[in-house]
């Protein structure tokens, strides 16, 4: 059974899905949820669903004994950056090869890069009267939402949708094809 590590910052909606849809689907577990952010409910939602939580700082992320070695202990397969606001180091990406996938809740490489995340984006999306967004879900390189995309999926930006609406809708997207995405990306790795 493949085992995957999830990195969260915030309230880890996707982290909940994500570890309910493998406990449902033998090819893969949520063995570990990694944050930064000792308030994140993402922590909350793991322990609640039997899945070990961490906390980190910069310096044990930046560390090859810290996260790292941590990551290694779990023998970890996967990683998923699940609304995860900090640059990924590149030592863990040297060691997870093509192994490591973000959801960023736009069109990438539309409305990204430093800074662009969550209401930040949907604002975003509104001020450029665009008419329709959506979600990337992209393998991480040393650069923000900079690496290969492996899924895009589309959803209406209407005249007056505020930036709450999309985020709404885009919610329901990433309930929607996440843990599928990354069940298809293990599938072929395996
Ligand atoms: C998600 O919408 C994700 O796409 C976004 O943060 C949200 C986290 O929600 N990620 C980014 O903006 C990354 N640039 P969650 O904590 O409820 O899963």
């Amino acid at each position: 059974m493949k085992k995957i590590a999830v990195f969260a910052s915030g309230s880890g909606s996707n982290v909940q899905n994500i570890i309910e849809f493998f406990q449902k689907d033998a090819f893969a577990t949520v063995v570990l949820v990694l944050s930064n952010n000792p308030n994140a409910l993402a922590l909350e939602r793991a322990k609640t669903l039997g899945v070990d939580a961490v906390v980190f700082n910069k310096t044990q992320l930046l560390d090859s004994k810290g996260v790292l070695s941590q990551l290694l202990q779990y023998n970890i397969d996967f990683i998923v950056l699940a609304g995860f606001l900090w640059k990924f180091p590149k030592h863990i990406i040297g060691k997870f090869d093509n192994k490591i996938v973000n959801i960023h809740p736009a069109l990438l490489p539309k409305f990204g890069g430093k800074g662009m995340y969550g209401m930040h984006v949907h604002k975003a999306v509104v001020a450029a009267k665009v008419k329709e967004t959506g979600i990337t879900i992209h393998h991480v390189n040393a650069r923000y939402d900079e690496g290969a995309i492996v899924f895009q999926a589309k959803c209406t930006v209407d005249e007056n949708d505020t930036p709450e609406e999309i985020a709404q809708k885009i919610h329901k997207l990433e309930m929607e094809h996440f843990p599928t995405v990354i069940k298809d990306l293990l599938v072929k790795n395996a």
